[in-house]
């Protein structure tokens, strides 16, 4: 079992990643973190109950996180995930609530108490993350790895060069990445490749309550198109978890800008002109059809009738 810190900011394919977690024995899940992103935080948070009901896993503790970016202003993707961030399924409302402690002092209290290292996976900005690190620097011996899906080494979503949870909050993307933990950067390089066809999507519907939920969800989903597929971009850290075979990877120096226009990008000195040393694993290639058949794998086992 691995176990995980799972940061994220629900959103759809946020919801799309958090089925798998919550379902798949293969992860050891100690915690939920919340964080302002796609919606505001409360709604984040409030997803994140809501998925928890849903999978009857309210065993699983949830803690809010931040409510704004360190240093920009906040701006939500409600254009792409809704108003709610998880629209087209009514989700009942949760029995349980988020820690009376904050997602920073949550993640140090479960990396602590862990006897084993813990993998972060972080699915939003990197604030909570940002934030646990600078004030408890040491945290970090308790943190095995760290997978962000974040960054883009070929374009943007949000800008020509800036891809979203990177460009939400460069300040703390920047912390993370120089921070010198083990980091593995899913990005757009991968996930805009790894899009769930419209039959795959058809198919879900068609197995179980689950899959319809994540149907309607996706039918909401303002990302990709039905024709060409939907971009599952969170969803691709659990599978390079559980399959790293089906990945190319690539170590770089990774920077990101925290100012002027290209605010938000990441940028890998591919030539190994201003680094002697290596930061990030990055996450270059994935086998697509492996991803479909995965996903629609996972989903099928799902017991929930
Ligand atoms: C990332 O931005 C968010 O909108 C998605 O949930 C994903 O984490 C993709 O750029
Ligand atoms: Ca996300």
């Amino acid at each position: 079992k691995i176990p995980i810190i799972f940061d994220t900011d629900p959103g759809i394919d946020d919801a799309a990643a958090l089925t798998i977690l919550l379902t798949n024995p293969a992860f050891d899940v100690r915690l939920i973190t919340s964080v302002a992103g796609n919606v505001s935080v409360d709604k984040t948070t409030l997803n994140v109950l809501k998925l928890t009901h849903f999978f009857k896993r309210e065993d699983v503790a949830v803690a809010r996180g931040a409510e704004k970016p360190l240093v920009r202003e906040y701006h939500d993707a409600a254009n792409i995930h809704g108003e709610s961030g998880m629209p087209g399924y009514v989700f009942q409302t949760p029995t349980t609530e988020a820690m009376s402690i904050d997602a920073v002092e949550a993640m140090f209290n479960a990396l602590v108490t862990s006897p084993e290292k813990v993998t972060l996976v972080a699915v939003g900005a990197f604030t909570n993350l940002a934030k646990l690190l600078t004030i408890h620097p040491e945290a970090m011996t308790h943190i095995a790895r760290v997978i962000v899906m974040g960054g883009s080494l070929s374009g943007g979503n949000m800008t020509s060069v800036a891809e979203f949870n990177v460009f939400t909050d460069p300040d703390a993307a920047k912390i993370v990445f120089e921070s010198g933990l083990d980091i593995t950067m899913i990005g757009l390089d991968v996930t805009l490749k790894a899009l769930l066809k419209s039959e795959i999507m058809t198919t879900l519907s068609n197995m179980n309550h689950t899959g319809q939920m994540l149907m309607q969800l996706f039918s909401y989903y303002g990302d990709g198109s039905m024709q060409a597929g939907k971009p599952m971009h969170d969803v691709n850290t659990l599978f390079y978890l559980l399959a790293p075979e089906k990945f190319t990877l690539q170590d770089y120096w990774v920077d990101v800008v925290t100012d002027g226009p290209a605010i938000g990008a990441t940028v890998a000195d591919i030539h190994a002109r201003t680094h002697q040393t290596t930061n990030i694993h990055v996450a270059m290639a994935v086998d697509v059809a492996a991803f479909n058949a995965w996903y629609l794998l996972e989903i099928n086992k799902i017991n929930d009738g």
